[in-house]
């Protein structure tokens, strides 16, 4: 990925920030984000470093360390913690056999937490890249990790 190409596609408006961070970050199989990248972001929209660094910390779709194919977070706001009957994270750690915070060795899962997903209606809820998934059961997250395995093997 060039970033070079990816920046050039925004205009340098303070308000593109969180597209232009979203854009780098997808462009890489790694689905990360260096901290020359944050600089250069942070040069091309006339923002302080600081302020690049503080967004990428704030929200839980942006890492600054390399990922798996795909990103597997689970949401641990109040309402998904409280319906969460049979401990979505736990269960995934055991599914895809890594710790949260971990990637599998075959690279193709990491598993994160989120905040909310806008979904609480729908609690205990996850995201696997950019679908969410709802009304979770230990059948349907298993169904859900099965399903991407085997897109993966296609
Ligand atoms: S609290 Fe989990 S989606 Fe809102």
């Amino acid at each position: 990925m060039e970033l070079k190409r990816v920046l050039e596609k925004y205009p340098k408006r303070q308000d593109c920030l969180i597209d232009v961070l979203l854009d780098v970050q997808n462009a890489k199989p790694t689905h990360h984000l260096t901290e020359d990248e944050l600089k250069d972001v942070s040069d091309y929209l006339g923002l302080p470093e600081s302020h690049v660094f503080s967004v990428v910390s704030f929200y839980s779709f942006f890492s600054m360390t390399p990922r798996g194919k795909h990103i597997v977070q689970v949401c641990r706001d109040v309402p998904c913690y409280l319906n969460d009957d049979f401990n979505v994270l736990e269960t995934l750690e055991r599914t895809l056999d890594i710790k949260t915070g971990e990637t599998t060795d075959d690279g193709l899962f990491t598993l994160e937490y989120s905040s909310c997903l806008g979904c609480c209606d729908q609690s205990p809820v996850m995201r696997v890249n950019d679908t969410v998934y709802g009304n979770l059961t230990v059948d349907k997250l298993r169904a859900i990790i099965a399903e991407h395995r085997s897109d993966d093997d296609a």
